[in-house]
């Protein structure tokens, strides 16, 4: 696929792999829009990246159906759509985990792709092309018996992408899956997991993302690792 003048959508997009994300279709020549929830930040990066910024909470489905309608509103159509916005909980046993963390980690990483799809096909779908790009992780492809709640959620993503990618097989929408292995990015927050220091940039991530989506062909699944 040609990136140049494709109007792209990052969720997560102010930092991590999003921004290196951003930042590497701008190189491109794609018009992006980046989201996420801290304005300061997300507004920094649009101008480090020159991307378009949209705050947006992606576990509140309005905000994400704002954020679709002011893109097609503003640029006409969407190319591309990211669902990248994600977050984790620091490593436990399954007593450890709190009721409300294990919701949240659901809310943003399974129903965050759940409303990003629910805003972007429609609008895909009138448009008859689109591609769609899942982050999910290789948590999803293994159990994680110290990273229960995370590595389900991402299963949950998983699952809802194989199932919509054939759904819309015959609508020419593609969706790709991306399962990465670990980055080195902020979101563990203070608690960095064993081996962080050996871990992959996200710029190399986002490369390897790039670089399949320019193929002729993208492949459908793809697994980054270093
Ligand atoms: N880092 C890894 O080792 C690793 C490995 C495999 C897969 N992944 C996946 O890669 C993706 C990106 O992760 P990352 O490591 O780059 O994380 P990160 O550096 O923490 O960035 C996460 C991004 O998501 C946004 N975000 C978080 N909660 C959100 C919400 N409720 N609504 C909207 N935006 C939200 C954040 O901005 P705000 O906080 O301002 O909203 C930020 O822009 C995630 O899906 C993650 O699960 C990461």
């Amino acid at each position: 696929m040609r990136l140049k003048k494709k109007v792209v959508v990052i969720t997560g997009g102010s930092k991590g792999l999003g921004k290196a994300l951003a930042s590497e279709f701008v190189k491109e020549g794609s018009v992006v829009v980046i989201s996420a929830r801290n304005r300061k930040e997300l507004w920094n990066t649009a101008r480090e990246c020159r991307a378009i910024p949209f705050v947006a909470d992606i576990t509140k489905e309005q905000n994400i159906m704002s954020l679709a309608k002011f893109v097609k509103k503003r640029l006409g159509r969407i190319d591309v759509w990211v669902n990248n916005a994600g977050v984790t909980i620091p490593h436990s046993d399954i007593d450890g985990i709190t009721s409300e963390a294990a919701h949240n980690v659901m809310e943003v990483n399974f129903f965050g792709t759940f409303y990003g799809l629910q805003a972007v096909i429609p609008i895909m779908k009138k448009q008859h092309h689109g591609t769609i790009v899942n982050i999910i992780s290789m948590s999803a492809l293994v159990g994680r018996p110290r990273s229960l709640m995370y590595s389900s959620s991402k299963w949950a993503a998983r699952g809802l992408t194989e199932g919509i990618r054939m759904a819309l097989k015959p609508k020419r929408i593609s969706i790709i899956a991306v399962h990465p292995g670990g980055m080195k990015t902020t979101i563990f927050g203070k608690h960095l997991p064993q081996g962080y220091d050996d871990w992959m940039e996200p710029d190399f991530v986002a490369k390897k993302i790039i670089q399949n989506l320019k193929r002729a062909k993208p492949r459908e699944e793809i697994v980054i690792h270093r």
